[in-house]
């Protein structure tokens, strides 16, 4: 039977297998990658599906900031991925349950905003949107065409043109508020 828990640090070695199969070795070039750099995941948020003690399915957040080009103001927001099922489990719902049941702590944990790069076809039934006609490019001017959003009905509209940033003071090791407990000092090689 498959059970689902908070991701612990001494999963990550499974959690990069898993991720190496799933996007294999070109996935440290998505623009996802250089808002990770130096940033722990958010442990609390942070997912995985196990069978039998193995890890068939991961799901990470991370903290970023939407910057509008236009008025030079910040907002915080969660960038969501990277979301993986291993290939021999696919549709079997591991997928779905990760998100839901990450959604909804990161909804308990009073997060308003969530982005991600990905397939509206996959995530619009999880409520993601596509940011477009909203123009916001993840690092390195990418992905505005693939960039999604769920966000609660308090929030604002997204930027007019924009572009996502990492929440993390330049020069930082990690994020100030948002890490949870990973070890410090190696490269996160989640994307
Ligand atoms: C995307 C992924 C996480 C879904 O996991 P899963 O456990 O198979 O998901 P679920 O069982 O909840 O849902 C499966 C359904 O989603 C559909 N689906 C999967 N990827 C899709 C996509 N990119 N676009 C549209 N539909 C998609 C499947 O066809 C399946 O449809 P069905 O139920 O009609 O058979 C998994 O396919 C995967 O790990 N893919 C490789 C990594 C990846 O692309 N991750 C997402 C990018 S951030």
């Amino acid at each position: 039977m498959i059970s689902y828990g908070q991701e612990r640090p001494f999963d990550k070695a499974q959690v990069e297998a898993l991720l190496d199969a799933a996007f294999g070795p070109d996935r440290f070039n998505k623009s996802s990658y250089s808002l990770r750099d130096n940033v722990d995941p958010i442990a609390k948020l942070s997912r995985v599906a196990r069978l039998d003690g193995r890890i068939v399915g991961t799901i990470r957040y991370w903290p970023i900031l939407v910057r509008d080009l236009l008025r030079g103001t910040d907002s915080e927001a969660l960038l969501l991925g990277p979301l993986a099922v291993a290939p021999a489990m696919h549709s079997a719902g591991i997928g779905g349950e990760l998100m839901r049941m990450s959604l909804t702590a990161a909804a308990e944990a009073g997060h308003k905003r969530i982005l991600l790069v990905g397939d509206i076809g996959y995530y619009s039934r999880f409520g993601f949107k596509n940011v477009l006609p909203n123009y916001i490019t993840m690092p390195g001017g990418r992905d505005a065409r693939r960039l999604l959003v769920k966000q609660s009905a308090s929030m604002p509209s997204l930027p007019a043109v924009g572009k996502i940033i990492p929440a993390v003071p330049e020069g930082s090791m990690t994020a100030p508020a948002l890490v949870g407990s990973y070890d410090r000092g190696l490269p996160v090689a989640a994307a």
